[in-house]
């Protein structure tokens, strides 16, 4: 039995400071071994969301003993470490530098390979962390910062086939819960008040759910729920708004999927369909349940990572970290921080006013 590589994961590119130290079976099935998370909350609660510079600061506190808690919590030996994957970007650039530069400095002292990885990608193969999971597969990616339909031929090869052209899904969630008075961070806790109240007791908007492709758009539901929160008096009336704006991005979710399923299946000769939900959004139960619906009536098998992986960690960064490094995909030490890092470096750029559809 060969020894199975050992890679420790490091990421810090928003508000999560969080390192894993992850191996293989001998399936090739990515293991975790330690997954630390540490969140900043309390930090940004009084502020209603992330502050760059108080996030650097509490990753900069954190970042030695996190690493060193995931090398402990795993039961291995620093040295036994054999590459270290640190996330790049995208992200706020003075929080990504802290885990990027932790990272090379780690990997030079070990006289290791580094790896620079994208944190969208850990999203996308986060699903990889306890299954076999073949290319090619579509991906929805919904985020806090980014909304999008992938189709991933390969480690590193994304064609994107739909984007949001205005605010991110998680970005979405998280706004409509400031408008309802509910303490940052909020998107989670609409799924937990939506099941309190009537989903068809107001009538939101769907931009563009009839041109666009599968391009998505949530800014304009956002403007909608301004003007409806200013006349909301009683709870019952915001459990009514918080379960009309779930039902509405599941209708959305639910068009625009089925149009990037035949997208998908037009580029790709396939013999499977496989369809992965990847990002903090894809926590959202009703949303998964919906999805997986939709799977099953048009035939493809639904991924989703386990609910503990939806959102920001360093496993799923140590997941491409490890099939990197299976490649000898290596990166020097004087790679830069990318604060914007598309997964498909060819697609148009699709955000702000005047946007053609
Ligand atoms: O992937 P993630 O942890 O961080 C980014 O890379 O952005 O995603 C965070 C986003 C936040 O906007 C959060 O409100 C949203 O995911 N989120 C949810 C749920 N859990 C997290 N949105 C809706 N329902 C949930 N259960
Ligand atoms: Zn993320």
């Amino acid at each position: 039995m060969s020894k199975k590589p050992l890679i420790l994961g490091i990421e810090t590119s928003c508000d999560e400071t969080a390192a894993s130290l992850i191996t293989e079976n001998e399936q090739g099935i990515p293991i975790i071994l330690s997954n630390i998370v540490s969140s900043q909350t309390d930090v940004h609660k009084k502020f209603g969301g992330v502050v760059p510079e108080l996030a650097a600061r509490s990753h900069l506190e954190k970042i030695d003993w996190i690493v060193q808690k995931a090398i402990n919590d795993s039961g291995k030996k620093i040295d036994e470490i054999d590459a270290v994957a640190s996330t790049a970007g995208p992200g706020l650039i003075v929080c990504l530098s802290i885990g990027l530069s932790f990272g090379k400095a780690l990997a030079a002292s070990l006289n290791k390979p580094f790896i620079a990885v994208n944190h969208l990608e850990g999203h996308a193969l986060s699903p990889k962390l306890g299954l076999v999971l073949n290319y090619p597969y579509l991906l929805l990616l919904i985020s806090g910062g980014h909304s999008q339909f992938l189709n991933v031929q390969d480690l590193g090869k994304y064609k994107r086939l739909g984007t949001t052209i205005d605010d991110a899904l998680g970005e979405a969630f998280d706004k409509t819960a400031k408008l309802l008075g509910i303490e940052f961070p909020g998107g989670p806790k609409i799924e937990v008040l939506a099941k309190k109240g009537n989903p068809n007791k107001y009538d939101l908007p769907k931009p563009i759910f009839n041109k666009g492709g599968c391009n998505l758009s949530f800014a304009g539901l956002k403007t909608a729920i301004l003007k409806i929160t200013k006349n909301i008096k009683t709870e019952q009336e915001k459990f009514d708004l918080a379960a009309s704006f779930q039902k509405t991005v599941e209708e959305i979710l639910h068009k625009k999927t089925k149009i990037a399923f035949k997208e998908f299946e037009k580029q790709n000769n396939l013999k499977e369909k496989i369809f992965v939900v990847a990002g903090g959004v894809a926590a959202n139960k009703n949303i998964r349940s919906m999805l997986i619906n939709l799977c099953k009536e048009q035939n493809y098998k639904s991924v989703f990572p386990p609910i503990e992986l939806c959102g920001d960690n360093a496993a799923m960064i140590a997941t491409v970290g490890l099939e990197k490094f299976k490649q000898k995909q290596f990166n020097n030490l004087d790679h830069p921080a990318k604060p914007r890092w598309p997964l498909d470096e060819n697609a148009a750029f699709l955000k702000g006013a005047g946007v053609q559809l």
